[in-house]
């Protein structure tokens, strides 16, 4: 009892240090409401949910308007004109302009394109853009591996790839090789860059400017909003790339299995699909062998779209507007700020720093994805499957590892090319622990604490007394 009396105490002297360095969290009171009302379900199971950049949490309200409208009405697979298709037709459409609205996307000058996840609407564009020899993809090192991995179909097609680095400790870009990259194109080449608006592993929020530098010398740009759109506001209005990806369940935790393309009608004109499928074509015909694909986003919707759950993305994304992304943001970033403070200020008593944070000390050009190693007093880093499993005890919800980001673990971790290629040296794959034994105790992860909708005080307040319990101690 004495304890708990303790914890609250000292929680609410936090507290109020915390809102006198950060002002801003009280304009955001209307979210510990919310947090009450909508999400109730964490503090009735004592959850410190930290991992909103692996998956954002719903609120009641999204469920249950969704089961109310689903019991409502009776829909039919859309596409036709019998009216439970209709019905169903008219749902899914009104959500997709939603989705334009929601992004401020003009619909003369943007399309949306439904598919399963973020990673589903980058491989439209890997296995679409017309790469041919002699052609560039360009992408920053702290990209996700669905990003990565386009540069296979890049490849493929007889393309180059070329990395930009990212540089410790801030993992920021090398702007100067950003820039000599975008200066060497050849006339006829074609050319698409791609970045995260927000690296998923440091919270690194890199410049939006780069998407009017790129394409002001002739680049096509992608840009990856999967971890900026549930804590930012992206206004299409103001940013044009061509492609701009995500995942809906990201920005309101449900319905997870639905993500988008949003495509520039210019440029989405000017991809191949590989390939037809029910629904992306207006003819097909065996005996003639030949097809027609649809034009717009139905040439890229392959078979039945998730029609049911597609009216939950406007459910959703119309609770998110009625908090306010502003209003979102304002708090996950008064939050993180606090966080990195006092992870930063944690010395052992040799005075060694606990913590090595990964991206910047301060809350300029990042978001609130806080990254970080725990290091011993004699330098030696804590095992973050250790870390977590001592989160899980706590009922924490970390995420530790590379979080799909190898490049940016690598750099963060000081790890070289030459250590990375040792790893695909040999023919047969290569299992994890055999990975780690080639690392020789390095690896490229970390453990990863991110804020969202529903996060307060007192779950940063106890991630960081987690981490405090670590001081002095040796690690194994
Ligand atoms: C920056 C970024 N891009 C892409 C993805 C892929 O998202 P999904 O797994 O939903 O396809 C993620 C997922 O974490 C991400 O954080």
């Amino acid at each position: 009892m004495a304890a708990i009396l303790d914890h609250h105490v000292a929680l609410q002297q936090a507290y109020s240090e915390f809102v006198r360095q950060y002002p801003a969290y009280l304009d955001t009171v209307k979210l510990d409401a919310l947090r009450a009302s909508e999400f109730s379900r964490l503090d009735e199971q004592g959850h410190v949910y930290l991992d909103y950049t692996g998956g954002g949490l719903y609120a009641d309200r999204q469920l249950t308007d969704h089961m109310k409208l689903l019991q409502r009405g009776v829909f039919g697979n859309p596409h036709s004109s019998n009216p439970t298709s209709m019905a169903a037709t008219e749902l899914d459409e009104s959500a997709r302009r939603f989705v334009l609205e929601y992004f401020n996307a003009s619909p003369d000058e943007y399309v949306i394109i439904f598919t399963q996840n973020a990673s589903g609407a980058l491989k439209l564009i890997g296995e679409s853009y017309p790469f041919a020899p002699g052609d560039r993809y360009v992408l920053t090192f702290d990209n996700h591996n669905s990003v990565n991995g386009m540069r296979e179909f890049a490849r493929a097609r007889g393309a180059s790839v070329h990395y930009i680095p990212v540089l410790p400790p801030d993992l920021c870009a090398d702007e100067a090789v950003l820039q000599q990259l975008l200066d060497e194109t050849l006339p006829g080449q074609k050319t698409l860059f791609a970045f995260p608006a927000q690296s998923n592993f440091s919270g690194v929020q890199h410049p939006l400017e780069w998407i009017g530098l790129a394409q002001a010398q002739g680049w096509d740009v992608l840009l990856d909003a999967a971890a900026f759109a549930p804590t930012n506001p992206l206004d299409l209005s103001i940013w044009k790339p061509d492609f701009v990806d995500l995942s809906f369940y990201k920005i309101f935790g449900y319905p997870t299995g639905i993500g988008c393309l949003i495509a520039h009608k210019d440029k989405l004109a000017r991809l191949h699909r590989p390939w037809f499928a029910g629904g992306t074509i207006t003819i097909a015909s065996v005996q003639g062998d030949g097809y027609y694909l649809a034009e717009g986003e139905r040439g890229f919707e392959d078979g039945t779209i998730n029609y049911l759950n597609i009216p939950a993305v406007e459910i959703g994304l119309r609770f998110i507007q009625s908090v306010g992304i502003d209003a979102i943001h304002t708090r996950v970033m008064a939050l993180a700020g606090w966080l990195i403070d006092q992870l930063m200020g944690m010395n052992h008593t040799t005075g060694k720093p606990l913590v090595r944070l990964y991206g910047p000390a301060n809350t300029d050009q990042r978001g609130g994805t806080v990254t970080i190693n725990l290091f011993d007093p004699d330098g030696k880093v804590f095992d973050f499957r250790d870390v977590e499993s001592a989160a899980n005890d706590r009922n924490i919800s970390l995420r530790t590892g590379c979080f799909c980001n190898p490049g940016a673990g690598e750099v963060a971790n000081n790890l070289s090319a030459e250590d990375m290629r040792a790893c695909f040296q040999q023919e047969e794959r290569m299992s994890f622990e055999e990975f780690l034994l080639v690392m020789d105790g390095r690896s490229p992860g970390a453990v990863r604490a991110s804020l969202g909708i529903a996060s307060n005080f007192s779950d940063v307040y106890q991630f960081v007394e987690f981490a405090r319990s670590f001081l002095d101690r040796a690690a194994e």
